[in-house]
């Protein structure tokens, strides 16, 4: 069984490899991902099965905002179909609670349509698109989940 814990600087090669082999365009820098691991407003969790990193998701959290972005999120080709991918979403859900925030956001390439399926099939919607998002000139579907905030009773 996978375990989800928040990742460290110590974890910085293994997400960059693992971003590498998941992705083809936007990857994120080793440098970019260790000022992430470092920011006070981002939040990375990696996913490990035994002392493998199979995927991993990178949320980053405006001051005054209610909408949380997930940044990136990825789970290795082998690792997949086994419910990784929704364990990271639901730790995602659980940080918008801890952060009073309501809004989960992501950008997804128009044509990722796995990923896009992935998302509808966790209750996001698609919102529009954002032409020319990505470096390689293609565009993003912009899609999220609004979940309201639940007062203690
Ligand atoms: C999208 C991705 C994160 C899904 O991760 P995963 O761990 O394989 O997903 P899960 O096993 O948790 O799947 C949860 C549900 O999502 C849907 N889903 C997942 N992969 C799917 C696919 N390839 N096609 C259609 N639906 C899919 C299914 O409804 C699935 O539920 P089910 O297994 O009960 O049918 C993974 O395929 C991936 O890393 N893709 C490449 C990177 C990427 O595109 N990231 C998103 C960019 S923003």
């Amino acid at each position: 069984m996978f375990t989800l814990t928040h990742a460290t600087i110590d974890d910085l090669t293994a997400l960059v490899d693992l971003e590498k082999s998941i992705f083809h365009y936007d990857i994120i820098s080793p440098r970019q991902m260790r000022y992430l691991l470092n920011s006070k407003t981002a939040l990375v969790i990696k996913a490990e099965l035994g002392n493998l990193l199979v995927g991993y998701m990178i949320i980053l959290r405006r001051c005054r905002s209610r909408i949380l972005r997930i940044y990136s999120l990825g789970v290795r080709q082998d690792a997949r179909k086994l419910g990784v991918g929704r364990q990271l979403l639901t730790v995602a859900e659980q940080y918008l609670q801890e952060t009073g925030c309501e809004i989960l956001s992501l950008e997804v390439q128009a044509q990722n349509s796995a990923a896009q399926l992935f998302y509808l099939a966790a209750g996001f919607v698609i919102l529009g698109t954002k032409e020319g998002f990505y470096t390689d000139g293609s565009s993003a579907l912009v899609m999220r989940k609004q979940i309201p905030i639940m007062e203690p009773v």
